[in-house]
């Protein structure tokens, strides 16, 4: 058997048409939808998300303002900087990359984002909202995560979840928006302190592997005919590679693909995903203003 490819990469251009559509219309009302961008450092991978968003941005029709400063800042001025977009009119959705600097106290520095603009879904109010089902921006990983899923045509009615990892940004989002009535799954959570991960992954009709772990989860781990989404980017040393490296994700592609029914591929599964969510929050953001 061989697992169907869940190709992201289309999806998301589909809804990116869509998109497309909406910011033009916005514009014809006076309306150009913004995204306002914050990057702290040099890390490579949080360069180039940050870069892929913006031409993202740009391709939608959506303008862009970027401040990338540099890793030694004092909270203090990079509060400044969030709150400068905060009041910026221009500005419907403010993104600050993570993660930032070990000095930096995170939590701070998203607190300080005007929820309204909260586009990521990462304030305490946002967070809040979406455990009780209020209105709100839904974090754009596990959103594109379940829009993938939707499209894909999986049943999550009844279906037993089990994701893998419990970061702010994926796991633990995730976990509450399958329990959604409206999505209906039984969901099992797991982390780097459950024992005997094998035994839990082997039971998951959807199985989301969000840890941030290199083929955390092997072909063995998973159900015959189960659906997997691979969350993870990480890069791995390649020498044949151009750049000396290559992506590979959270599970080991090549046996998963064996076993599974459906199955992300890494690049092109849920990262396209995850941009495109960003993307559809904050042309909401700018049709609410
Ligand atoms: N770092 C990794 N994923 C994300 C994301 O979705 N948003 C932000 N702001 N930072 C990230």
């Amino acid at each position: 058997m061989s697992a169907t490819l869940i190709d992201g990469k289309a999806v998301a251009e589909q809804i990116r048409e869509e998109i497309k559509s909406r910011v033009a219309q916005l514009r014809t009302q006076g309306v150009v939808p913004g995204l306002g961008v914050i990057l702290v450092g040099e890390d490579p991978a949080s360069v180039s998300y940050v870069t892929a968003k913006e031409k993202a941005c740009e391709e939608a029709g959506i303008a862009s303002f970027e401040h990338r400063l540099p890793a030694d800042i004092s909270l203090e001025s990079l509060l400044g900087y969030v709150r400068a977009f905060n009041e910026d009119p221009r500005v419907h959705g403010i993104l600050v990359q993570l993660p930032l600097p070990r000095h930096i106290d995170e939590k701070a520095v998203i607190a300080a984002i005007a929820p309204e603009k909260d586009v990521d879904g990462f304030t305490p109010v946002n967070v809040g909202r979406m455990l009780l089902e209020e209105p709100c921006f839904l974090p754009c990983t596990p959103n594109g995560v379940l829009e993938l899923i939707k499209r894909t045509g999986v049943k999550t009615d009844g279906a037993h979840v089990v994701i893998v990892g419990r970061s702010n940004i994926v796991g633990k989002p995730l976990a509450n928006l399958f329990i959604r009535k409206s999505i209906n799954s039984t969901v099992t959570l797991c982390h780097t302190g459950t024992h005997d991960l094998a035994s839990y992954c082997k039971r998951a009709d959807i199985l989301v592997a969000c840890a941030g772990k290199p083929r955390l989860i092997t072909a063995d781990m998973i159900k015959e005919g189960a659906c997997v989404i691979d969350v993870g980017v990480n890069r791995v040393a390649d020498p044949t590679a151009k750049k000396g490296y290559r992506l590979v994700g959270d599970v080991d592609f090549s046996g998963a693909l064996e076993v599974a029914g459906f199955l992300t591929p890494v690049p092109g599964g849920v990262g396209p995903m995850t941009i495109t969510m960003l993307l559809q929050n904050t042309v909401e953001s700018a049709s609410r203003a």
